[in-house]
């Protein structure tokens, strides 16, 4: 059993923390707010993500809450760094929170501490925070920086932290290495250890990676609309060659959320910093920002008129399974349609609340029904399995007009014909 404090409660905090004590480590989770630290200690979770109420629950006896930094650093001997690392305006990371906890640390250290930077920081970071300790400790300790970043994918974090594709340790010593490697031993996972300078960029690397992907599946798609070909069967024939592989190939309204978008924009600056241009990230994001205005165009000349046009959102999170609605390209798409006169109607299952703060405009909905009823245009924004089997026929007999515009590629396009929609996918 490793005693283990983590800094900083939010997605991937908990998420870890939460994981770390099923795997039978003592688990100190910290944040500086108070309400928030609060509520978890009456068993409250501030997020949405399936199965962390549980894990919590059932880890109780390993796990605390605390907003005393200096608690968690005198009682732990590895302490993850999760706190936020949000975009300043000019794309960079905004690193104050990581540096004012590496002060915190290096200012309470009794004794060897590994301190292990979860969070998503550009390359150098771990050296940085390497200085900050050396420079503001009270007196002399030994002590060890790591990286160790995270993979896991909201909606689905706890499956992806205990079933990893891999495990990535950048470490500068043996002793972190053993350290590290003992502590996911349990995971079974493959476990890639280097330097602290490569970990940090494996995880730039990937999340623009996967940001491209979709960047070209979503470019292939526009081709495939101009000659009438299926993007979801150029996807699957690419797919099927191991080299390319068969996920995040699926065409979209774009990607969202706090990650990709985030990650790409701060891997261009950091890049820019060390005197590369890697113009293809711009590419990336230029693609990104076009899909979401060529999904409100294609809804506006279904509509031809879209002023006092009725407009029924199917789903507003960036995608199924959280709350989260950071970053979603329907906050793009649906303010669009709003300025150019559209009434906007919408339900989602469960990122209502969130969604009330950016369009507080829009008319929310209790189910797909009464969203649905008296729309001139039904648009399907998220792929939440609540609206898999929806009865289409029945929406056919209230909407004003048969138009469905399906940005996900979620239904059959041949079922939906026959029922009487007129049917637009995403390069199909
Ligand atoms: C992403 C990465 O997948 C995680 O590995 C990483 O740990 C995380 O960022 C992070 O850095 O914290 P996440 O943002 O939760 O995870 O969501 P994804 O499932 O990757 O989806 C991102 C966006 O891409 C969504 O808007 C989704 O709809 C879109 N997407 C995904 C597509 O449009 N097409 C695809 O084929 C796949």
């Amino acid at each position: 059993m490793k005693k283990t404090c983590i800094i900083g409660s939010g997605y991937v905090g908990l998420v870890s923390g939460a994981c770390f004590a099923e795997l039978g480590n003592k688990v100190i989770l910290i944040d500086n707010d108070a309400k928030k630290i609060k509520a978890l200690k009456n068993n409250q979770v501030p997020i949405y993500e399936p199965g962390l109420d549980k894990l919590l629950k059932k880890n109780k006896s390993r796990i605390s809450f605390s907003t005393n930094i200096n608690e968690g650093i005198l009682n732990s001997d590895i302490i993850f760094i999760c706190v936020g690392t949000p975009p300043r305006e000019d794309g960079s990371a905004d690193l104050s929170s990581v540096e004012r906890v590496a002060t915190e640390i290096a200012r309470n250290m009794n004794g060897y501490k590994l301190i292990v930077d979860k969070s998503t920081v550009p390359v150098e970071t771990g050296e940085w925070v390497k200085t900050t300790i050396e420079r503001n400790m009270a007196k002399k300790t030994p002590f060890d920086v790591a990286s160790n970043p995270e993979f896991l994918r909201e909606g689905t974090a706890i499956h992806d932290f205990l079933n990893p594709d891999r495990v990535v340790i950048g470490v500068s010593s043996k002793e972190a290495e053993r350290i590290l490697t003992e502590l996911y031993k349990p995971l079974k996972a493959p476990i890639v250890v280097t330097d602290i300078k490569s970990a940090e960029l494996i995880k730039h690397a990937s999340n623009s990676f996967l940001a491209m992907k979709i960047s070209f599946i979503n470019s292939v798609a526009n081709v495939c609309e101009k000659v009438g070909a299926d993007v979801t069967k150029v996807a699957e024939g690419m797919g099927m060659d191991k080299r390319i592989g068969k996920t995040f190939l699926n065409a979209g309204p774009g990607f969202g959320g706090f990650c990709f978008p985030k990650d790409l924009e701060a891997f261009y600056w950091i890049s820019k910093k060390l005197g590369y241009n890697f113009g293809i990230l711009q590419e990336v994001k230029k693609v990104n920002e076009d899909q979401k205005k060529l999904i409100a165009k294609k809804i506006e000349d279904a509509l031809w008129i879209i002023k006092d046009k009725t407009i029924a959102f199917l789903g507003l999170a960036f995608k199924p399974n959280t709350d989260d609605m950071r970053m979603a390209p329907s906050i793009d798409i649906i303010n669009i349609l709003h300025k150019k006169g559209a009434i906007i109607k919408a339900y989602d299952p469960e990122s209502m609340g969130k969604a009330k703060t950016d369009m507080p405009f829009v008319k929310y909905c209790k189910n797909p029904l009464e969203v649905c009823k008296d729309a001139d245009c039904v648009v399907l924004m998220t792929e939440w399995e609540e609206f898999k089997n929806l009865d289409f026929k029945k929406i056919r007999s209230i909407v004003k007009q048969p138009i469905l515009i399906d940005t996900r590629n979620y239904y059959n396009p041949q079922t939906m014909k026959q029922l009487g929609y007129i049917y637009k996918g995403v390069g199909r």
